[in-house]
């Protein structure tokens, strides 16, 4: 089955073509073209929403054009299109799911709805192995029931997935993203936006956890996370220093680094112990941070857990189309994607999430 996949919930504007097998855990990428407006939002410090769908619009049709070219596919050949309905910015959204509802309605193909944070968790579930079924037999693959952490600039999320289409949430941020507090601390340091990566760059300059900021609901017996007192904790630290060295930036830059990783690791693995996991999968942006990926590297061998750890590769943690293509076809799982332009149905709705989707009824 070939899916094409649309995304554009924010400021990247992105088109994918894969191949899935139903009997194959991965599917396979055929083509991934992201089209990212950063450098115009770096100018502004962060994202102003108006200027981010105006974006979108100038560049989804080119954006197609060429993962259509590149995966050498023809419109034909695509059995459904998955797009990404929300959370996200609405103007930019809705560019992506205008877009698709029109080829779905002119090329008579199923169109389906898809939740832009599954699509971050899917992204685990992409291969770039030309020869799929030949080469697959002797990686990992994830198994169920798993915990997936999903860590970018707008969400900070547990869930448990007991099978495909079978998620749970579990808790999230009660205030800012773990992206969102790099980005703002990031700004406040004079970092370029968006400021993780910036970041995670500077803290290499130095080992030693100097600060020692808060790890906020660390020990809450929740799955719940905050970042916002950490923020203004690492704030507050910033006003009080008289010389802001390159030397003192870079302590700053490890030190939150280092109570961002300690919350996110700690609270995945006591989810991952509680509900006796056999995978661990990580999502989103922040996942493309060095420092974290290690640590729950470390942490599962130190404690010793008898769990697999999964990490997409860093350009599939950033928002993609790729994702998103994926997510869609594992949603059809079971069920016939043919049949015309019938809309498929959006995976079970995350009670403790009232707005993960818009109402999907409509498209
Ligand atoms: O998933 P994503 O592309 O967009 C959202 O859905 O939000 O994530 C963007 C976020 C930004 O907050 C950015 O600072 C963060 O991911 N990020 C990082 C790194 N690379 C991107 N955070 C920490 N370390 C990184 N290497
Ligand atoms: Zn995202």
């Amino acid at each position: 089955m070939i899916v094409l996949g649309i995304e554009t919930s924010c400021d990247e504007t992105s088109a994918a073509i894969i191949e899935g097998d139903k009997k194959e855990p991965y599917v396979k990428l055929l083509s991934n073209i992201v089209s990212s407006s950063l450098l115009l939002h770096a100018k502004t410090g962060g994202i102003i929403p108006e200027k981010a769908a105006r974006e979108q619009v100038k560049y989804i049709i080119p954006v197609l054009e060429k993962a259509l070219g590149e995966g050498k596919v023809d419109k034909k050949d695509i059995d459904a299109i998955g797009v990404t309905v929300g959370p996200g910015l609405i103007g930019s959204l809705l560019v992506g799911v205008e877009t698709a509802k029109t080829l779905s309605y002119i090329w008579e193909k199923p169109l389906i709805p898809v939740n832009h944070l599954y699509g971050h968790i899917y992204a685990n579930f992409v291969s770039e192995i030309s020869n799929l079924k030949s080469q697959i037999s002797n990686i990992e693959v994830p198994e169920f029931p798993a915990i997936a952490l999903i860590v970018s600039g707008g969400h900070t999320d547990l869930v448990l997935m007991k099978n495909h289409g079978n998620l749970k949430w579990l808790g999230g941020t009660r205030d800012d993203a773990a992206g969102e507090a790099f980005d703002k601390i990031g700004r406040v340091l004079g970092l370029s936006y968006p400021g993780g990566e910036h970041i995670e760059k500077l803290a290499k300059n130095t080992s030693e956890d100097f600060f020692n900021f808060p790890r906020p609901l660390i020990n809450s017996g929740d799955f719940d996370f905050s970042f916002s007192g950490l923020k203004t904790a690492v704030f507050r630290q910033i006003s009080q220093i008289k010389n802001l060295d390159e030397k003192t930036i870079s302590s700053i830059c490890y030190s939150t680094q280092q109570a961002i990783i300690d919350v996110l690791v700690t609270k995945t693995l006591n989810a991952a112990i509680e509900f006796d996991v056999k995978s661990i999968l990580l999502g989103g942006g922040v996942a493309a941070n060095n420092s974290l990926r290690g640590n729950f590297k470390f942490q599962i061998s130190n404690l010793k857990l008898d769990t697999k750890f999964f990490v997409p590769e860093k350009r599939l943690c950033t928002d993609n189309a790729a994702m998103i293509a994926t997510a869609a076809f594992f949603s059809t799982k079971g069920r016939s994607a043919s049949g015309g332009n019938k809309i498929g149905m959006p995976w079970q709705k995350v009670d403790a999430i009232p707005d993960l989707y818009f109402d999907t009824a409509q498209y």
